[in-house]
């Protein structure tokens, strides 16, 4: 038996608990893990909370990322005792997750775990943290770089919007840290590097089809207005990348930015991902993220604190990471 969360649904009422479970129970795979930390991502949350229709087989087992120890395997790539990555791939969507003791997976799924981390800095890390990542290589890859001009992060203080303000302060750029809290986490965005912050309001109502050029790049995970005055404020030949959905899942925009100042939009998926590209981000975050700053970023809970704190991160309530230890 292992401890894990479990989602289920009878006749459209739906149950979240912590449970003892079968070992039996576990899905196929070609390689068993002892899991030792997940993480809570917003898509965790959703899951949790059952507010969006995240899970697709029930019951389920949440949690998109985890870090642990290989215990069987019979896949060419992992033997016993390798410790391993998982994000994505519909894993605590329609596969059994990580907030569990234990998980079985295809090992295509997985990659080493980088050999600069420990087990739970990969998961301060984690699923927000590679989608961070991957948001800054795809500036990087279309042309960004620290002399072309600012770059804005939109939710700042969540756990992309930490990650990326760490790892683009360090990489020399000018953050702009947008933020729904900007005023009480001023301190905690400047210790990570933002250079300014301005509040959330500022970029949320409708607004022109072009404004002012002030950025040359943008992560954005909120979408909606935000993003689209987001890409209307973006410089002349900017780069805008949009992974999220926090403030809603539309995009009121015009293509006056793209047409007429050449602005690109990105969109950024970790959950199909290539290997290629989350071998080289797990590099990218060895080489490009001060970790002393994860001690800021994330805080540990135990299992039985994660139902309240999914609650707590879609009411918008945490600060950066949390990161769950699933053997307390
Ligand atoms: N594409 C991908 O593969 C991928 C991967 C990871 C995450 N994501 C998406 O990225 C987003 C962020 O994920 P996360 O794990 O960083 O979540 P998170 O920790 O909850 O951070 C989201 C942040 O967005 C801001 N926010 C929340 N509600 C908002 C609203 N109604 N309007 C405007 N801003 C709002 C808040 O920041 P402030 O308080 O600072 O404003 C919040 O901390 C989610 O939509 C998630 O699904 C996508």
């Amino acid at each position: 038996m292992f401890k894990g969360i479990l989602i289920d649904k009878h006749e459209e009422i739906y149950s979240v608990k912590l449970e003892n479970i079968d070992e039996s129970m576990l899905p196929e795979g070609d390689v068993s893990i002892d899991v030792h930390y997940s993480s809570l991502n917003y898509k965790d949350a959703l899951a949790i909370t059952g507010q969006s229709p995240v899970i697709r087989r029930f019951p389920m087992i949440p949690g998109i990322d985890f870090v642990g120890t290989v215990t069987d395997s019979s896949h060419p790539d992992y033997t016993v005792g390798s410790q391993v990555i998982l994000n994505g791939w519909g894993v605590g969507e329609v596969h059994w997750g990580g907030l569990a003791q234990k998980a079985q997976v295809n090992g295509d799924w997985l990659v080493p775990l980088p050999s600069l981390f420990d087990p739970l800095q990969a998961m301060a890390i984690g699923t927000a943290g590679y989608t961070a990542m991957l948001c800054i290589m795809a500036l990087e890859r279309n042309g960004i770089t620290p002399d072309k001009g600012d770059i804005l992060v939109t939710g700042a203080a969540g756990g992309v919007g930490s990650v990326a303000v760490a790892i683009l302060s360090k990489l020399g750029y000018k953050v702009i840290a947008l933020s729904g809290r900007g005023e009480e986490e001023t301190a905690y965005l400047k210790s990570l590097g933002a250079a300014e912050i301005i509040s959330r309001s500022v970029l949320s109502e409708p607004g022109r089809a072009l404004g002012k050029e002030q950025w040359a790049g943008v992560v954005d995970v909120v979408g909606s207005h935000v993003l689209a005055n987001a890409c209307a404020n973006t410089k002349y030949g900017g780069v805008v990348t949009a992974c999220g959905l926090a403030g809603g899942m539309d995009f009121p925009a015009t293509v006056a930015p793209f047409i007429l100042r050449g602005v690109s939009l990105i969109g950024i998926d970790s959950v199909m991902c290539p290997k290629e590209f989350r071998l080289q981000a797990w590099q990218r975050l060895e080489e490009d993220l001060d970790i002393t700053l994860l001690e800021n970023i994330a805080v540990e809970i135990g299992m039985s604190e994660v139902i309240s704190a999914a609650d707590d991160l879609i009411s918008g309530r945490i600060r950066g990471r949390r990161i769950v230890n699933v053997n307390r």
